[in-house]
């Protein structure tokens, strides 16, 4: 095994473990690509979508909240062009009867080259220290540009193949790079079907008084048929935003990799509203703000990059992902699109209804423009618990096992242990909860030595133990030890909440933004 496919087998073992995340209806075998969220899970997913919301909504004047329904008239998906258009272009190995996105089997390919680039570069830096020109490196060095070269050349031909929907050159291009299927090496392909994303249902209980409605494959459309609500009732001028959390659902075909790919997920959308020919500067605005954010939450910065789409969407005219170093390599995280007046134009088209703003400076109505950013939460949570997962090992040769969650997000923010569970060191244990506990999610355990408990919590990661000792009875102070450097020091019992306020609030994260 790839020692990073170990490394997401042992996060989904941990995640179940120390109830994070759950497979669905588990005692049924569990029902693939979706997952259930557990004690600390829900705490740390509330945590990161707070951080988004906050981020977006209470930082940004010009940005306000919606919560838009999961069913919407079926209308709306044939204008946003979900029903004929939201297809994923699927392969079949023959042999191994195993099912793939052919795009993602020619994205996997040019990766291969990537690697080989970096591997170069690497190289160089190693060889040659501070004097590495890396810049001019990626421009001369024939390997970098021989390999560059072929991604171009790969991504061009995909590119002309989607566009000209030529599924059988789709194919003909994965058997002349001979691409194989990742799990058994065989070249068996199927040819290349589309297959749409969305789940179907029907509204009424009345056989014949139904009607098909499917559960939306993203948040992003009850915004834009909001669009008008929203702008009036808030009173708010261009550019101005709408953003949204929320569940989505996919018929996803590959779905593995835990939480990366799921069937129902949740995203987090924030739609950017703007005056024609501008979109391009906001999208430049909003690419700068979003990277700020996630390097801002402090899971390093090395592990994210941008990828921009070389097949743009049926609605955009600029778009971008920014990718995260998962276990399983660099994908895509989180994703903003230049969406030009597609939607609203179309949605004004299917419903009759103007979908135009009047602008108050120019005197003139138009219908505007918008930038989008989407970033999955569940994605998130698995950049997360990825970059927080680390097996240490201490002076003194034993190991331990941390999870370290930037401490504004952990689950747990302050575990309160009485020394001994007797002499009234529980009871004064109990009153510092008391007393952070409007504040901070705190948790008291009493069970087992010190040692131990400082493991326990040291695996969901909780930044602070807070341990009551005899002396604590006489003095009003605690030890106060920290996670990831474990140092550990003496404080005040009445300094506790400042402590807490300063190390582990969420305001802190913001106060950076
Ligand atoms: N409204 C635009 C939109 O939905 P997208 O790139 O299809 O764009 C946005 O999705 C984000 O939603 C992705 O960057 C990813 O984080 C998340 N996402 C998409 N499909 C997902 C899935 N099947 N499971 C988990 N997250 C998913």
């Amino acid at each position: 095994m790839k020692p990073q496919e170990d490394k997401l087998k042992r996060i989904i073992g941990h995640a179940k473990e120390y109830g994070f995340v759950f497979p669905s209806s588990e005692i049924y075998d569990g029902l693939s690509a979706t997952y259930d969220y557990g004690p600390y899970g829900v705490e740390l997913k509330n945590n990161l979508r707070n951080y988004w919301w906050q981020a977006m909504v209470k930082l940004n004047e010009n940005i306000v909240g919606l919560d838009a329904a999961i069913f919407m008239h079926p209308t709306t998906w044939k204008a946003s062009g979900h029903v004929d258009a939201f297809n994923d272009p699927l392969i079949d190995n023959k042999d191994s009867k195993k099912r793939y996105r052919a795009d993602v089997l020619i994205e996997d390919h040019i990766e291969k080259y990537r690697v080989k680039i970096e591997k170069d570069v690497a190289k160089g830096i190693k060889r040659f220290g501070d004097s590495f020109d890396e810049v001019q490196f990626r421009a001369t060095n024939p390997n970098v540009l021989r390999n560059q070269a072929k991604i171009d050349e790969i991504e061009g031909q995909f590119k002309s193949l989607m566009e000209a929907e030529d599924l059988a050159g789709v194919k003909k291009l994965i058997e002349d790079l001979g691409i194989a299927d990742p799990e058994t090496g065989s070249k068996n392909w199927t040819d290349v079907r589309q297959f749409n994303l969305m789940f179907k249902t029907e509204l009424g209980s009345v056989a014949g008084d139904s009607s098909d409605i499917y559960l939306r494959p993203e948040t992003a459309q009850g915004i834009f048929v909001n669009f008008l609500n929203v702008q009036k009732s808030s009173r708010m001028k261009i550019p101005f935003g709408i953003a949204q959390t929320g569940k989505a659902f996919r018929n996803e075909i590959i779905a593995r990799q835990f939480i990366f790919r799921m069937r129902e997920f949740e995203q987090m959308e924030m739609q950017f509203f703007v005056k024609p020919g501008t979109e391009l500067e906001w999208y430049e605005h909003w690419k700068s703000a979003r990277i700020k954010w996630h390097e801002i939450l402090g899971l390093g910065e090395e592990n994210y990059r941008f990828h921009d789409h070389v097949k743009l969407a049926h609605y955009a005219n600029a778009a971008c992902d920014i990718e995260f170093n998962f276990p399983m390599g660099f994908k895509e995280l989180e994703g903003i699109h230049s969406r030009t007046d597609f939607d609203l134009k179309s949605h004004e088209e299917f419903s009759g209804k103007k979908l135009q703003y009047f602008d108050p400076e120019d005197k003139e109505n138009y219908v505007p423009y918008v930038v989008e950013t989407s970033i999955g939460l569940d994605r998130l949570f698995l950049a997360t618990l990825s970059a927080a997962f680390v097996d240490e090992t201490l002076e003194d040769g034993s190991t331990r096992m941390v999870l370290r969650i930037p401490h504004a997000l952990a689950p747990v923010k302050a575990a309160v242990m009485p020394l001994l569970k007797k002499d009234g060191l529980p009871e004064k244990a109990r009153e510092i909860i008391d007393r952070l506990k409007i504040d901070f999610n705190c948790q008291y355990d009493e069970k087992d030595s010190i040692g131990k408990r400082y493991r326990r919590q040291d695996a969901i990661g909780t930044p602070y133990c807070i341990t009551v000792d005899h002396d604590s009875l006489e003095d009003n102070m605690v030890t106060i030890r920290e996670r990831d450097s474990m140092k550990q020091e003496r404080v005040a019992i009445e300094d506790l909440p400042s402590i807490m306020n300063q190390k582990v609030s969420m305001a802190q994260l913001l106060q950076k933004l």
